[in-house]
Formats: C-alpha cells, sequence, structure tokens
C-alpha cells in the first residue's frame, strides 16, 4: 500500500524530474521527515520497481551487488544460473530504483562500487562479466544532515554524481494532515493538534539537542486514542526513545516532557 504524500509538492516534482531524467538523488533530511515515503510515492507514480537497502557500517561489497552460491559454484563452477543478484544488480537489470538508506554509514568500499554503476551505468562482476542497467535505472540515497552524523561524509567522488534534494519538517499544519492520515487508532482533530505540538515543542526546545519527527506525532496521537486522549502519557511513553538532550543529567525526561506538553497547551488528565 502506498502512502499518499501530505504536502511536499516542490520536493514531488524535483524528485519527479530527477528520476525522470536519470540522475541520482541524495534525500537529506533528519530522521522520520518523509524521505522513505517520498521516495516509495514518486517510484509508484513512475511505474518503477523500488528496490530497498538499509545500510550500516558492516554492510558488504558482496551483499550489494550479489555474489555466487557457494555450493553451486562447488558443484558446477562460475555459470551465469549460478549467481545470487544482489540489490544494486537487481535494480539495474529491471531498470528500477536502488533505494539506499543511510548511504553515509556504509563502509567506503561499498561506496566505490556504486561510482561506475551510477555514471557509466555498468559494473564489472568477477566471474560473471559486464551489468549494464537497463533504462530507468537510478539510485535515491538518504543521508541525515551532517550535524547529526557522527559517520563519515560520503566522498567528494560520490557526491558528484548525485542531484540533492532537501526535507525538513513540515509546516503544523501539514503534520496535522499527515498524522490524521497515518495514525491507526482514528484521533480526534483536538488529540492530533496536540501531538503535533509536543512533536514541534522538542525542536525548539534548548534542552533538546535533535527533537522529534512526525513520526513520534503518529506514535503520540495513536496511543493517546487508546488512552482516553491522554496526550500527555502517551508522550511520555513515545518521546524518551525518540529525543537526544543537551545534558540527560541535567534534565530529568518525565519533568522534561510535562514541561513540554504544557507549552503545548495539552492540560493534565485525570
Ligand atoms: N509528507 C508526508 N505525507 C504522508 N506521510 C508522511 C509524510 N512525511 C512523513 N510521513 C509519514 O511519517 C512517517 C515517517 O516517514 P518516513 O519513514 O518516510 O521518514 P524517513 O525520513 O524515511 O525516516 P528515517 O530517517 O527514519 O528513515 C511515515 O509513517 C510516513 O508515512
Ligand atoms: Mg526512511
Amino acid at each position: 500500500m502506498d502512502t499518499r504524500i501530505v504536502g511536499r509538492s516542490a520536493e514531488t516534482v524535483a524528485l519527479h524530474a530527477c528520476l525522470a531524467a536519470e540522475r541520482h538523488v541524495l534525500l537529506e533530511g533528519p530522521v522520520g521527515v518523509g524521505k522513505t515515503a517520498l521516495a516509495r510515492a514518486v517510484c509508484g507514480e513512475l511505474g518503477r520497481p523500488l528496490v530497498r537497502v538499509d545500510g550500516d557500517g558492516r554492510y558488504t561489497e558482496s551483499k550489494l551487488v550479489g555474489m555466487f552460491d557457494p555450493p553451486a559454484v562447488l558443484s558446477s563452477g562460475y555459470k551465469v544460473e549460478n549467481f545470487i543478484d544482489g540489490p544494486l544488480v537487481s535494480a539495474m537489470r529491471q531498470g528500477g530504483v536502488l533505494f539506499l538508506n543511510e548511504l553515509n554509514r556504509m563502509p567506503e568500499g561499498v561506496q566505490n562500487v556504486l561510482l561506475p554503476a551510477l555514471d557509466e551505468g555498468r559494473i564489472q562482476v568477477p566471474h560473471l562479466g559486464e551489468i549494464r542497467a537497463a533504462r530507468g535505472f537510478a539510485v535515491v540515497a538518504t543521508q541525515n544532515p551532517a550535524e547529526f552524523v557522527a559517520t563519515g561524509a560520503l566522498s567528494e567522488a560520490l557526491l558528484d554524481r548525485f542531484e540533492l534534494v532537501r526535507l525538513d519538517y513540515q509546516d503544523e499544519g501539514e503534520e496535522r494532515g499527515i498524522v490524521a492520515q497515518e495514525a491507526r487508532s482514528a484521533p480526534d482533530a483536538a488529540t492530533i493538534a496536540h501531538a503535533v505540538a509536543i512533536a514541534r515543542q522538542t525542536r525548539v526546545d534548548p534542552r533538546v539537542r535533535r527533537g522529534a519527527s512526525v513520526r513520534a506525532a503518529i506514535a503520540i496521537a495513536d496511543i493517546a486514542a487508546r488512552l482516553g486522549g491522554d496526550v500527555l502519557r502517551a508522550a511520555q511513553l513515545a518521546l524518551p526513545t525518540r529525543i537526544e538532550l543537551v545534558d540527560p543529567s541535567a534534565t530529568p525526561m518525565g519533568a522534561l516532557v510535562e514541561d513540554l506538553a504544557k507549552k503545548a497547551g495539552v492540560e493534565a488528565h485525570r
């Protein structure tokens, strides 16, 4: 099921244009801002398959490209049919979009494998030969903005092959629209408004280093709807895992959330 994208018309047009032009896109934005949802929606519109990979520091080149099945190679050698396509080869053959979540966290070796795929649409695989990309192949990679990443930045060579689409937090009205659409427990309008207001408070409070996204607002609204509208209690459940404090030893989480709720106009529940 595809999510309908609320707002984001400029970003949708930009991503659509880049992918239609078979350019590769780096989607940059904080956690939960809607990078995956936007990429999925645009791929859906273009009718291109989306092959998704979640990066981490231990991701390997052979996971990305694919590998020969060892027992099959032992019994019959390096035959074409013994190769198991990885996400990169699969997207290239299908003319699909390879979605690389958090590319900047992947090891340099993995990033380097992408270089020829990105500008020439071809890669060399040992014992298999050259794989050429079908029409439509493109890469959409994501990274969180530099100030939030302790991990390495992308190399200059890699960046030179991407267009940049930046996603910032959406305005309050759009965030309410997203929560109304995405929440599963049918929260009422007041609950939605309060959940969004608390999430937005976390982004401006000086005691908070990294605030919460609309994903947190969705969770708060959903849980509050199951707690008879108790948004404060829902926020106590949803926020501690999603925000990062400047000085955790100086700021008790429970009291902070209570204060944020008060500032967001949430009344204490009995
Ligand atoms: N503009 C939007 N329209 C509809 N839903 C949205 C929008 N933005 C975000 N969402 C919803 O908010 C949640 C978080 O979005 P998403 O998973 O796309 O964020 P992300 O940037 O990919 O997060 P991460 O950095 O954790 O990968 C999802 O439930 C998604 O459907
Ligand atoms: Mg994502």
